[in-house]
């Protein structure tokens, strides 16, 4: 499944808008097409947010410095698109070829993911029962995903898991995304709703968790879909392994811990009448919708990069990486 297509000049867009039950491809023109994109989640996922937005610097034309600004309004708290439209206004400052310095970026995702499955999987063992949270798969990356990676790679290999997909309020990226991933995969797939995870891990069926990041602080703490947080403090209880797997451009280094990350705030209507024929609350009803929680190092027994795996992150650890 390729989310991002690059065809004769031309940019395809895998809409995750429309999944699981329509799989329509759309092609942006204009930067507004691009922005839209990506602050309605027709794009997803922190590594894919980046790889699109690296491809709009290439092919739209303009004042790039604004564009980057711009595209990276769209949405602050995954630093992949900044760092991925950073990169390409260098190369264009730098006079070099856009295009290619885009595929590299698509590219050299595929790469990391590669290797964060691997050393993700080199973690579980047969027969594991794996808690997910969100999205981190091909869709939110290039290829085998993040968080996801290690399932999608095992299933290749002849590993047989058995995934517990939190739906994941309230944009349901877990019950729309993951879950049909997984099943396209044939890998043995439940879905829960996000707060019946205690009660999976209090008998036992939990043997790891596996999320994907979208920022990650100098310390160690780390960014994650909302609910992560709560999904981390359950595994530190039941004393399950919680695992954090990014690439290391989700790692931004100007940030010295997890407060300081900006987490962004989304529409009411997502909360109380997107996915429903009637509204589920009054119209008069106030409602906080952060995207996104800081989960502290010290509740995650392993961050992993392609570089590696981090054992109870701390900023020494991290700055090692680096
Ligand atoms: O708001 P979303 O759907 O873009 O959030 C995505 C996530 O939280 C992912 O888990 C994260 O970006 C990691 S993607 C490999």
């Amino acid at each position: 499944m390729e989310n991002i297509r690059l065809e004769n000049g031309k940019l395809y867009l895998l809409d995750q808008t429309q999944l699981p039950n329509r799989e329509i491809y759309i092609t942006p023109e204009t930067k507004e097409d691009y922005f839209r994109a990506i602050q309605t989640l027709q794009v997803r996922g922190a590594p894919a947010i980046g790889i699109f937005a690296a491809y709009a610097m290439a092919l739209l034309d303009g004042d790039k410095a604004e564009i980057k600004k711009y595209l990276d309004s769209a949405r602050p708290t995954a630093v992949n698109l900044s760092w991925a439209t950073q990169r390409m206004l260098s190369a264009y400052n730098e006079g070099r070829d856009l295009l290619k310095e885009a595929l590299d970026i698509h590219n050299e995702d595929k790469l990391r993911c590669r290797r964060i499955s691997e050393y993700g999987l080199s973690l579980l063992n047969d027969g594991d029962g794996i808690l997910t949270h969100c999205n981190a798969g091909a869709l939110a990356t290039s290829q085998y995903g993040t968080g996801l990676g290690p399932l999608l790679l095992g299933k290749e290999k002849g590993y047989t898991f058995h995934a517990y997909v939190d739906e994941t309020r309230p944009l349901l990226q877990g019950a729309r995304l993951t879950s049909y991933e997984l099943e396209k995969a044939e890998v043995d797939t439940t879905l829960i709703c996000d707060n019946t995870a205690a009660t999976l891990m209090k008998q036992g069926k939990i043997n790891a968790v596996l999320v994907g990041a979208d920022r990650i602080a100098a310390n160690g703490d780390t960014a994650n879909k909302i609910g992560t947080l709560n999904t981390a403090i359950l595994a530190k209880h039941f004393n399950v392994p919680f695992y954090v797997l990014a690439p290391t451009s989700t790692i931004d280094y100007t940030l010295n811990s997890g407060e300081e990350i900006v987490i962004e705030e989304r529409a009411d209507n997502e909360i109380k009448t997107m996915w429903y024929k009637e509204p589920m609350a009054p119209g008069v009803t106030k409602c906080f919708n952060p995207a996104f929680d800081v989960t502290d190092a010290e509740l995650i027994t392993a961050i992993i990069t392609e570089k590696g795996i981090i054992k109870n992150p701390d900023t020494e650890k991290m700055e090692k990486l680096k």
